[in-house]
């Protein structure tokens, strides 16, 4: 059996990802793949309660080292529980983020750098790679400003604070800004690029172009 395809969304806070991985998602079905949706952080028991301790905005001082080695943990387990299983049975895996958000975040917004993410990459996560990436990059004050009410509304309505990302200055989203136009610069390959104000049915169009391309190659290997 061949092995699924894995194709992470990536994009910054508020990039409409999230209404993305489920048109995808629907595209897919309708055309009878098999499809495994998952999100990092998150997506396996640990793995949410990782999450809840990252983006709880009561979380303070958490150390960037810290940070990102949850960020991993949260990685290892999502890769054993979810998507190797998944990917071997021949299903598609659809992933709201992956190794791509570390290099931006931590990487870039909190200055760690790529080259220890990388080996990270490469020693926790066996460095397994996307077959393709989707990046999301609409307008930077655009999708920051979604990200900031959408937290706002979140909080209202269940009290959860999920904000401790979009408290950061815009400099830090600068500079996650800055690292994810580097990793498309370099990954061309895996990364496609989907920038500028499109709207909703637009930036569906390219993402469904972008994996209708894979899945021809996918059914010439298959
Ligand atoms: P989430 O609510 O999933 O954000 P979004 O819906 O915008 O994708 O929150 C995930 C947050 O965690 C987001 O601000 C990015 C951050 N993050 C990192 O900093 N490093 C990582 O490796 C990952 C996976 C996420």
């Amino acid at each position: 059996m061949p092995r699924g395809l894995f194709i992470t969304l990536e994009g910054l806070d508020g990039s409409g990802k999230t209404t993305q991985i489920k048109r995808l998602a629907a595209w897919m079905s309708r055309r009878g793949l098999p499809v495994a949706q998952t999100r990092q952080p998150g997506g396996t028991g640990l793995g949410d309660h990782i999450r809840a301790i990252l983006l709880d905005s009561r979380s303070t001082d958490v150390a960037p080292m810290a940070e990102m080695a949850l960020m991993f943990a949260d990685r290892a387990q999502a890769i054993a529980e979810v998507i190797r299983p998944a990917l071997d049975a021949g299903t598609m895996v659809l992933c709201d983020r992956f190794t791509d958000s570390t290099e931006a975040y931590q990487g870039g917004g909190r200055q760690l750098g790529s080259e220890v993410v990388l080996e990270l990459h490469r020693l926790i996560c066996g460095n397994l790679q996307p077959d393709l990436t989707l990046l999301l990059l609409p307008g930077f004050e655009v999708s920051l400003a979604r990200a900031r009410r959408r937290n706002d509304r979140v909080e209202q309505q269940t009290g959860a604070s999920e904000g401790r990302f979009e408290q950061e200055q815009d400099d830090f989203y600068h500079r996650v800004w800055q690292k994810y136009r580097e990793i498309a610069a370099r990954d061309t390959g895996r990364v496609v690029l989907i920038e500028g104000d499109l709207t909703i049915d637009d930036v569906h169009e390219q993402i469904v172009e972008a994996v209708a391309e894979r899945l021809v190659l996918f059914d010439q290997k298959a």
